[in-house]
């Protein structure tokens, strides 16, 4: 069965066709930068564009970078604030024709890393962790989603704490990896505070091979530490696959 799945970033929009028995992108994904100021609108109208591009006329799942229940945005981070109280569902399928079911990015990434990547298989409390534009978090227990956790968003040495240690940051500010490593250790003892957790999986561009080697080692966590598997395609691929459990099912 193939769905479409979309991932909206602060940075990029993504998509993609999934076959979502086996996670697997059935075309290349394409990306589209996302507009300044991403007010739905917008991005609405550049979600409709790359449906299009793909003449795409089935059902669309979709991750947003907020907290969302029933399709409805009940935050907003990186993205228009005028997102605060908008049905995303309604506003994508009104403006596409097609049906849609939305979730938060790091919670569709991360039941993609559950089901087909690196998190096949666990169980007890597992934390995904998608470092990119923000901090993006999502909870497991024994495989069942805790929905719309913020672990981006507490306070960390005075400042939001993915705004002192997601990927954009260390970017902006030109840390090395070395003193960015530590900003991520302090952000991870922090949250092995509050949570005792069994596994922690990062995501996001750093961890591709090539990045998580200049920094994973430089990492003391008392959970077992992993490295995402489905990288960059996760949002999408989770996307999709919680769009057939929402369509298929009603
Ligand atoms: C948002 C989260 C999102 C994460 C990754 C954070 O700023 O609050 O909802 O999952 O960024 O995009």
């Amino acid at each position: 069965m193939e769905i479409f799945g979309i991932d909206v970033g602060g940075s990029g929009i993504k998509g993609a066709p999934v076959d979502v028995r086996t996670g697997r992108l059935t075309a290349e994904r394409l990306r589209i930068p996302t507009p300044e100021g991403a007010s739905p609108k917008e991005v609405a109208a550049v979600v409709v564009s790359m449906l299009d591009h793909f003449g795409w006329n089935g059902p669309v799942g979709c991750g947003i970078p907020a907290r969302v229940k029933q399709g409805m945005a009940h935050t907003a981070a990186n993205i228009s604030d005028s997102w605060i109280g908008k049905n995303a569902a309604r506003l994508f399928s009104k403006a596409s024709g097609r049906p849609f079911a939305i979730i938060n990015d790091a919670d569709a990434a991360a039941l993609a890393e559950m089901h087909f990547g690196a998190g096949h298989g666990l169980k007890g409390v597992v934390l995904m962790l998608t470092l990119g534009t923000g901090i993006g978090s999502a909870l497991f227990v024994d495989n069942t989603l805790i929905p719309n956790t913020e672990f981006g968003h507490f306070w960390l040495r005075g400042r939001v704490a993915e705004h002192y240690a997601s990927d954009r940051v260390r970017k902006e500010e030109n840390l090395d990896w070395e003193t960015w490593a530590a900003r991520m250790q302090e952000y991870l003892s922090h949250i092995e505070r509050l949570l005792d957790i069994d596994t922690i999986i990062l995501g996001g561009g750093v961890s591709k091979p090539s990045r998580s080697e200049k920094f994973l080692h430089l990492l003391d966590t008392k959970a077992d530490l992993l490295t995402a598997e489905l990288r960059n395609e996760a949002g999408i691929v989770g996307a999709a696959w919680t769009a057939r459990r929402l369509i298929a099912n009603t």
